[in-house]
């Protein structure tokens, strides 16, 4: 197999070349005496233009290539007559590996729609916008892995089928392989889940901090980077019941320590996105510009996807406390009419996303990193602060995203925290084995953890987190 990938053809150092390319066809146009092929490999979003004569390549072959062909073409890449490309190849022999009927083939060269595309969402990564996504979610994916190992980092794989509910939430996903239309049954009558295959109830992880932190506490320095659930009914542009979750943790950390990290992280990631998928992010720049200008006035971002991009990387994050952002609320209007539809009258209630998008999109209009929530709304394993009624959080808000990071230093007082989780119905006798690394060597430790798929719409610009992933979960979705 001596194929080579356009990815490396398109720049006129390779006039000359001769070369075998395998791809899809994306057009193909002909008149008497040549045919213009279009080849797409996914190698890149440029498509390589291959010029075919039929005296040399076949007639009949010529006819059974249509849009969405599987093609191996072999010839000489020449300076391409064309603007918009350096090269293109002419062809000396062709060969079709497997045709698609053009009366049955559903992309054929036109816009779809996204929601058109997200209903053969098995197909759809043969677009150049899905291309472009998918090569930028890769990117991201590797500048995580890079940007913890050069600091040190281990990566963790934490279990994606446990007993416990990190975020305590109740929305797990039940995994069992008992019968649940004959159940075992115990004495009082309750489904028997000793005889469960682990003998006990358990469910799809929604976070793999808690076995995050015991590595931490051996280890120093760790992170996961692995799929979590949650069985949220939120039928949102930004959930999904299975997303993808890094949560680094770090022992000797304070809350601070935290937030310059995690805004160190981000901007890292952004800037390689930038370094790395320059032709991709500038397709996708004039892609959000198209429907930035299709809203209202009034809701359009007065930054371009590139733009945005630069300037998160190159300012600093604003930091506050929750009890100064309620001010903050609590004194503003969002626009002269329209009051927020969730007033803001209590400290202590939950902010909502509409909150959130007024903070960072119309008042700070840069990332903020809000700290110091109410222990009430916030998970049981937070620090508590000395004020007994807020806890050392941190969620970080991003413009267009709303919540991307979600975090906190840990309370590492093993009293403190069994008296919290016995206020808050949480059995310190099933996690034991998390309250040993308070009864055993504690020591102050924090974390925090970037939903993945939210940082790929936000480098991506892609306004709904079903189109950021190959295969969404969603409720009433899960289709292949
Ligand atoms: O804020 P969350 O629930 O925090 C945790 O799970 C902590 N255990 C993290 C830690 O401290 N190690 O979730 C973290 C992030 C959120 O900020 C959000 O970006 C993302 O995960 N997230 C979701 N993304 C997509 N779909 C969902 N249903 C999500 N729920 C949370
Ligand atoms: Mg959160």
């Amino acid at each position: 197999n001596k194929r080579t990938k356009i990815k490396f053809l398109l720049d006129s150092n390779k006039i000359g070349d001769s070369v075998t390319v395998m791809g899809w066809v994306r057009t193909k146009r002909s008149n008497k005496s040549v045919s213009f092929i279009a080849l797409n490999d996914g190698s890149v979003i440029d498509n390589l233009q291959l010029v075919a004569a039929p005296d040399v390549v076949g007639e009949d072959t010529l006819k059974k290539i249509s849009t969405g062909a599987c093609i191996k073409a072999s010839g000489d890449l020449v300076a391409s007559q064309g603007a918009g490309q350096a090269t293109e190849l002419m062809v000396t022999s062709l060969e079709v590996l497997g045709e698609a009927d053009p009366e049955k083939y559903p992309l054929q060269p036109k816009r779809h729609s996204l929601e058109f595309l997200r209903e053969i969402a098995h197909l759809r990564m043969r677009t150049n916008t899905f291309g472009a996504v998918f090569r930028v979610r890769h990117a991201l994916a590797f500048a995580v892995h890079q940007y913890f190992n050069n600091k040190g980092f281990f990566y963790i794989h934490t279990p994606i089928i446990t007993a416990s509910d990190a975020e305590g939430a109740g929305e797990t996903f039940k995994v069992t392989t008992l019968d649940l239309k004959n159940p075992p049954l115990t004495e009082e009558g309750h489904i028997n889940f000793k005889e469960d295959f682990f003998e006990r109830e358990t469910n799809l992880t929604v976070s793999g901090q808690l076995e995050g932190e015991l590595a931490a506490m051996a280890l120093s320095e760790i992170y996961t980077f692995g799929p979590t659930f949650r069985a949220e009914n939120s039928n949102t542009t930004r959930h999904l019941a299975e997303f993808w979750m890094i949560e680094p943790e770090m022992a000797f950390f304070d809350a601070e320590d935290n937030q310059d990290l995690a805004e160190d992280f981000l901007k890292s990631i952004i800037s390689y996105a930038m370094e790395h998928c320059k032709e991709d992010l500038e397709f996708l720049d004039k892609r959000a510009e198209e429907e930035n200008n299709k809203k209202p006035t009034n809701e359009r971002s007065e930054l371009g996807l590139l733009e945005r991009l630069k300037f998160v990387v190159e300012h600093d994050f604003e930091r506050l406390t929750y009890t100064e952002a309620i001010e903050i609320l609590r004194n503003s209007k969002p626009n002269k009419k329209k009051k927020f539809n969730y007033l803001i009258e209590d400290w202590g209630a939950d902010l909502q996303s509409e909150h959130e998008r007024f903070l960072v999109e119309k008042h700070f209009k840069k990332p903020v990193i809000l700290t110091d929530y109410p222990k009430d709304i916030k998970a049981f394993y937070m620090k508590q602060n000395e004020d007994g009624k807020t806890v050392a959080a941190m969620d970080i808000l991003f413009p267009g995203i709303g919540e991307i990071v979600g975090g906190s230093q840990r309370e590492e007082s093993l009293q403190k925290l069994t008296s919290r989780m016995e206020e808050m119905d949480i059995s310190p006798e099933e996690l034991h084995w998390y309250l040993d690394t308070r009864r055993f060597g504690s020591t102050p430790h924090a974390g925090f953890g970037l939903g993945f798929e939210r940082m790929v719409q936000f480098v991506t610009g892609m306004g709904n987190i079903r189109d950021v992933i190959a295969f969404p979960r969603t409720p009433g979705n899960a289709e292949f």
